[in-house]
């Protein structure tokens, strides 16, 4: 039997609708990009190329056809801006709201402006998808959400304190979107992703994500660090599954599953010294300097959460959620994007 996601690709294929997304050249927008241009879907994208880049959309550009790359339409913008917003969302049916500074360590540093971006630029594109009517807003919400609270695994109703700064930022989306669906009736989904991973994230840089950063030590032989004891874990997911929850969330008719939010996420925990092995098979088939690498233990970074864990059966059960990636998997597929742009 299909699955919800492979009717919902076949209905996009036959008919086009017009898609804003945000962020749109950073790791998560470009993903969803090429995979609606490669739907015949018409994409607006906005971005102000702080942490994304060009060369995420030059590439792809070569992974779609000359007439699927005409109907992306690129707008260099701010969602600190109201006007660049209410452009973006002039046109558009459905907004996949990706645009944010990410980073834990980033927002301790500089609380202020990952609040500028992440809350009033969130408002900002709040408001104007709200003015123009759009008939959906999902938008990217976080798994730092869960903060302090201890009960594995996280279920969407139960969220502790928030940690940093960052994860303050995207309580208080969901917060918005909550009073904005009560107050102006408008429709909005919250993906709360958990370490999404895959082709075009980000390895260089101060803020880097883990697994981008691995393989790129890895193959450059460089020494990677582990923070605290290697015991710390996550459900990484890989980004095909995300890309898959917010075509369903913004698409899904059925009202009571709208105005939620959802745990995005494969649904099984991975500790750092297993996703070090796990990473360094991959590499070490091509680079054989990466059979001896060991990792460096140093101290606990502040504002991680110790282990995060989803409960996927909300988004399952209301969304049709099917996460067809399993960390292997996933890790099967990054690697040889690392490998080919290492
Ligand atoms: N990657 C993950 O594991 C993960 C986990 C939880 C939540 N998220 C959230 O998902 C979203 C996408 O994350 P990502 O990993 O693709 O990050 P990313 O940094 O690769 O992409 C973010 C994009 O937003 C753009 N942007 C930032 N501020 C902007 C602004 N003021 N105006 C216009 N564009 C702006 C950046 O230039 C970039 O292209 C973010 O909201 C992030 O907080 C990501």
């Amino acid at each position: 039997m299909p699955t919800q996601y492979e009717i919902l690709q076949n209905l996009l294929r036959e008919k086009q609708s017009t898609w804003l997304i945000t962020g749109v050249a950073g790791f998560i927008g470009s993903n969803l990009l090429e995979t609606l241009l490669k739907l015949n879907q018409k994409v607006i994208g906005l971005d102000n190329f702080s942490t994304g880049y060009q060369h995420n959309l030059d590439e792809v550009q070569t992974q779609v056809s000359n007439n699927q790359w005409e109907q992306f339409t690129l707008i260099k913008g701010d969602i600190r801006d109201l006007d660049d917003c209410k452009e973006a969302c002039s046109t558009a049916d459905f907004v996949l709201h990706q645009a944010a500074l990410g980073s834990v360590p980033r927002s301790i540093e500089d609380p202020i402006t990952t609040n500028e971006n992440n809350i009033s630029g969130f408002l900002n594109m709040l408001v104007a998808a709200r003015d123009a009517k759009v008939q959906r807003f999902v938008y990217a919400a976080s798994s730092s959400t869960y903060g302090d609270h201890p009960d594995l695994p996280k279920v969407e109703s139960q969220i502790g304190n928030p940690l940093s700064p960052y994860a303050v930022t995207k309580l208080v989306n969901e917060l918005y979107t909550d009073v904005f669906a009560k107050t102006y009736n408008f429709k909005t989904i919250g993906l709360r992703y958990f370490n999404i991973f895959g082709k075009r994230q980000d390895p260089n840089g101060a803020y880097a994500a883990v697994i981008p950063k691995w393989f790129a030590g890895l193959i450059e032989d460089e020494t990677i660090f582990i923070n605290g004891d290697g015991e710390t874990s996550r459900d990484f997911c890989f980004i095909e599954n995300a890309v898959q929850a917010n075509l369903l969330a913004a698409t899904v008719q059925n009202d009571a599953a709208t105005n939620q939010v959802y745990n995005i996420a494969f649904g099984k925990r991975t500790t750092l010294n297993e996703l070090y092995k796990l990473i360094r098979q991959r590499v070490e088939k091509t680079h054989a300097a990466a059979q001896h690498a060991n990792p460096t233990y140093r101290n606990f970074r502040a504002g991680d959460v110790r282990h995060s864990l989803a409960d996927i059966s909300k988004a399952s059960d209301l969304i049709g959620y099917t996460p067809l990636f399993s960390v292997e998997k996933g890790l099967d597929k990054a690697s040889k994007w690392y490998l080919n742009n290492a």
